[in-house]
């Protein structure tokens, strides 16, 4: 036998030599909760071992971050108080304003994005302004606008929209050049599907529907060119990063977002993919280091160059150890 594919897998500076995937911490982005309040750092029951954080107990958080190599940070926030208008989030003191400025402060040299998006802040838990029942896109997009402007206003270095309204990248894009934010990047949600992996997220933020679901605005799961559309979209409106979200179900998308766009690409491991690991490691069906890493690879390997993750700490040291990289 001339070709044996084994004989370069005899031993592990071999293996590592010729891998074709390498992971780096700085690809790492760690989403995160904060919440209004004090001294609060509850657990998120179908997310063990993620927490809601009021903003002073942010800090320790972040100092971990930052310890374990971590440097950036994603941000959602939980308001006291949500209405039809979702007023908190463009408050100048809504709960993402108070944290960034907040946090800018004390750890400056953490990066940090923000999730623009209303669920969160609306009494009916829908992504944008109701128009009857219906989502209406153009007013929304006003609203996205104010929103994503105030974040970078409050020191947000990147915004995410994730509401999935049309033209809502060229609506975030024109309001931060009329400002004079020129340089603030754009990581869109390019392809973002309705998904049932969300569903711990909407139990961490309390942002699920009260009616109906997200279909009219995030994609079927049966379409791939519907999502290559939304990525040239995003694209022409002035995005700089496409995101696929969830990761793990969707890295076909992740390889063919790399053979359309020359945009980097980022995957977002979502809430469902971390709880599925948390609970069947729990009970000690899979190893959670492995699946954790072996995961993670995936979406790297099918094409992305940053990863959006709750695992984003342990990932870190799984790195710093040699288990991956
Ligand atoms: C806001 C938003 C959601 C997630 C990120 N931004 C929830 C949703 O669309 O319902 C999900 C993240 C996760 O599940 O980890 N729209």
């Amino acid at each position: 036998m001339i070709k044996r594919p084994r004989r370069l897998r005899s031993n592990e500076t071999l293996r590592k030599m010729v891998r074709e995937t390498r992971v780096d911490k700085s690809s790492l982005i760690f989403p995160m909760f904060v919440k209004e309040g004090k001294g609060i750092r509850e657990e998120i029951p179908s997310m063990k071992g993620q927490y809601r954080y009021s903003v002073d107990q942010m800090f320790y958080e972040l100092e971990q971050l930052s310890k374990a190599g971590v440097s950036s940070v994603m941000l959602f926030g939980i308001p006291d108080h949500k209405d039809e208008l979702a007023s908190g989030a463009y408050a100048e003191d809504g709960i993402i304003q108070k944290a960034l400025k907040e946090a800018k402060r004390r750890f400056p040299d953490l990066y940090y994005i923000t999730d623009v998006c209303l669920c969160e802040y609306t009494s009916h838990g829908h992504c944008g302004m109701l128009c009857g029942h219906d989502v209406d896109n153009d007013t929304t997009l006003k609203v996205l606008a104010k929103t994503a402007l105030s974040h970078v206003q409050a020191g947000a270095d990147m915004v995410a929209p994730s509401d999935m309204m049309d033209g809502r990248v060229a609506a975030i894009r024109n309001i931060l050049d009329e400002y004079g934010y020129v340089n603030t990047p754009i990581m869109s949600y390019a392809v973002k599907y309705a998904s049932g992996f969300y569903a711990p997220f909407r139990d961490a933020a309390d942002s699920a529907p009260a009616f109906g679901d997200r279909k009219t605005y995030q994609m079927d799961y049966h379409n791939s060119r519907e999502g290559i559309r939304e990525i040239l979209l995003d694209e022409e409106e002035g995005a700089d990063i496409i995101m696929v979200k969830p990761a793990l179900a969707y890295l076909d998308m992740i390889a063919k977002a790399k053979e359309v766009t020359s945009l980097p690409i980022a995957a977002y491991s979502v809430s469902g993919e971390y709880a599925m690991i948390k609970a069947a490691a729990e009970k000690g069906w899979i190893d959670e280091e492995k699946i954790v890493c072996e995961t993670a690879i995936a979406a790297f390997r099918a094409g992305a160059q940053s990863y959006l993750t709750y695992y984003a700490k342990e990932l870190a040291r799984y790195i710093d150890e040699g288990k991956i990289g």
